[in-house]
């Protein structure tokens, strides 16, 4: 299998650079699934992924979690095709499966103002389901302002634009297998 993880990568004109590697996201991705594992043994969960970004980081998420479970998926839009979030959230797609008395994990690619995590809690928490946790790959915690609870933090960011591993810039840079910032950033 060829994976593309270029050093540098030109996506709509500009450089990035490597911030995270396959290597580190394989590492983390590991614990968090062994977390998790160990905290909903017995507890059949359901993992909802934010599309689009979180689908790839979901994927390996879920193969490290040893026990049974299940995945569902909502969509989100609140960043259009800028580096900086439109501040508002759209939903575009619901999810499909019944979540009252379940346990869910609500999976996230990144959290940059919190916007988007607050208004899926909400929305979630009205399904009644029997817990509510939320995993995020990424944290830009000095950006944050809005109050959300994060569990499961894979890696705690400075407030950076990133790309790869599911995040994307206008769309373009989902492919690729490591995480990346812009040239001049760090
Ligand atoms: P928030 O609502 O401001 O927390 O923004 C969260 C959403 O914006 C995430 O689910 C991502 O889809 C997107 N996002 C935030 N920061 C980045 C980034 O650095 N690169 C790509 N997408 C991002
Ligand atoms: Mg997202």
């Amino acid at each position: 299998m060829s994976l593309y993880k270029p050093e540098t990568i030109e996506c709509n004109g500009e450089t990035f650079k490597i911030y995270l590697t396959k290597e580190e996201l394989e590492r983390r991705v590991a614990e968090l699934g062994e977390e998790l594992t160990e905290k909903y043994r017995g507890k059949n969960p359901i993992f909802i992924g934010v599309l689009n970004g979180a689908y790839i980081f979901l994927s390996d998420l879920m193969r490290n979690v040893a026990i049974p479970c299940e995945v569902d998926f909502l969509k989100l839009s609140s960043y259009g095709d800028e580096k900086v979030s439109s501040g508002q959230v759209t939903d575009l797609k619901d999810i499909d499966a019944d979540i009252e008395d379940r346990h869910v994990v609500l999976v996230e690619d990144i959290v940059d103002t919190g916007l988007s995590m607050k208004y899926m809690l909400n929305k979630l928490q009205l399904k009644n389901p029997a817990s509510l946790a939320t995993v995020t790959l990424l944290h830009k915690a000095e950006a944050t302002h809005h109050d959300v609870q994060l569990d499961y933090v894979g890696f705690k960011i400075p407030t950076l634009f990133v790309l790869g591993y599911g995040l994307d810039y206008a769309q373009e840079g989902r492919n690729l297998a490591q995480i990346y910032i812009l040239d001049g950033d760090q």
